[in-house]
């Protein structure tokens, strides 16, 4: 019988949006408030429950082209400069996944004021309500004061609001909104530390079901949100998937295991998503701080991954590709009693992978003097020497995979940031 996994979409949604949020504690919970705000003004103005659902995903990850922490503070100021880069940079990631595009369009758009009417349409396309929705509910949120309590400021953010219709927003959704907003219940609700119970209560997402070629477009498609955020790491996690999957092949696993092989290769560094493009591009070597941020997104993998049914096996291979054998890993470690075979596959595939790419901090160098360096960190029992040793073995079938995947995720690298940077002046 062929695999399938249960996708539980509010669950998915909810952890990518809380470590899109763990960039900082100034947007701690952004998402998940603009989502609750979002619905509410959307069933307050009627919008059919379906649209609602859309509404409440984009919602969720409508921030997620903003790389850098630079972007999403800037991104809290009532009025910013270019705020449609990351709305479009959003939009170019998700449109490609069938199950995302609806919820693309609404990002694209989720800055564009109303102008009037102006902003009914875009360059002869029109724009969905669920678009003018979003910004106004975003914004809603970028005037809460979270140092103060929240019913104290209800009537202050609401005149502010309400001098913008027209303007920024729809007069009919500041219509919606005020209704809305002369509920106390809303405002608690909304600012409230159980926002993930709330929201669950009042978005009720299906559950998709995605066959093993499914959840691999999936994940290719957060492997380029990840990689993507730096042109270091642009093509890494596809040069793993490939590794990864090609070794699995190798030590004789299943062609549905060597799958999920490649899926968790690219899902391994999902949890850098909370880590900003300032740390994972920067032009030195990282402070301790930073550095102690950044080993942080192995365990934010795992518990993203969690999250998510069946993806047990998936989960394990992927968050422990920083483990080693002799407990020098990290975020758990595990050593060599407790370390899977996929664990270490992935673990070799990982260190190889780096090492051949060209990074701000280290020297590229070639796939022979990578290989050496995995020689010793066997040699010490750091990585698994019997999988470093198949990689030796078919070190040219391995290494030739890995350039023909990372040239391909290089071209699709550079082609999305061609059609983002001649638009990202003035236009969503
Ligand atoms: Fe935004
Ligand atoms: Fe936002
Ligand atoms: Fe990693």
């Amino acid at each position: 019988m062929k695999k399938r996994f249960k996708i539980h979409l509010f669950d998915l949604l909810m952890s990518l949006s809380n470590a899109v949020d763990l960039v900082s504690p100034v947007v701690a919970n952004h998402h998940k408030r603009v989502a609750y705000i979002a619905q509410g003004i959307g069933s307050q103005f009627g919008l059919p429950t379906a649209e609602q659902h859309q509404l409440a995903m984009a919602a969720a990850l409508h921030d997620i082209g903003a790389f850098s922490l630079q972007e999403r503070t800037d991104s809290l100021q009532f009025e910013m400069e270019n705020p449609h880069r990351h709305a479009r940079l959003g939009y170019l990631f998700l449109k490609r996944f069938d199950l995302f595009s609806n919820m693309a369009t609404l990002i694209r758009y989720h800055h564009l004021d109303w102008a009037d009417g102006l902003g009914a349409a875009w360059e002869g396309e029109a724009v969905p309500m669920g678009s003018h929705l979003l910004h106004l509910a975003d914004r809603v949120d970028t005037l809460i004061d979270r140092e103060r309590n929240i019913l104290g400021q209800a009537r202050e953010i609401c005149r502010k609001i309400e001098e913008h219709a027209g303007s920024l927003f729809v007069p009919k959704l500041v219509g919606a909104f005020k209704n809305l907003a002369a509920r106390e219940y809303f405002w608690l609700d909304a600012t409230a530390p159980s926002i993930d119970q709330i929201l669950s209560r009042s978005v009720r997402l299906p559950t998709i079901e995605l066959d093993l070629d499914g959840l691999l477009s999936l994940a290719q498609l957060f492997a380029h949100i990840i990689d993507f955020k730096s042109p270091f790491t642009s093509t890494h996690s596809s040069g793993l998937a490939v590794t990864a999957g090609t070794l699995a092949e190798f030590v004789g696993f299943s062609p549905t295991e060597c799958q999920q092989m490649r899926i968790a290769g690219y899902l391994h560094d999902l949890g850098k998503l909370a880590i900003p493009a300032e740390i994972l591009q920067k032009p030195a070597s990282l402070t301790e701080e930073e550095f102690a941020l950044m080993r942080s997104h192995a365990l934010h993998t795992r518990r993203i991954l969690e999250s998510i049914s069946d993806l047990d096996t998936i989960n394990d291979w992927a968050s422990s590709h920083h483990e080693r054998l002799d407990g020098q890993g990290y975020p758990f470690h595990e050593g060599d009693q407790d370390l899977s075979l996929g664990a270490r596959i992935m673990a070799v595939s990982d260190v190889f992978t780096a090492l051949t790419e060209e990074r701000p901090y280290q020297e590229t160098m070639t796939s022979h003097e990578a290989l050496q360096v995995l020689q010793r960190l066997a040699d010490r029992l750091a990585l698994d020497p019997k999988m470093v040793s198949l990689l030796s073995l078919h070190f040219e079938e391995v290494d030739s995979r890995r350039k023909e995947a990372q040239d391909a995720s290089w071209q699709e690298y550079q082609r999305i940031m061609q059609i983002w940077g001649d638009a990202k002046r003035s236009s969503p």
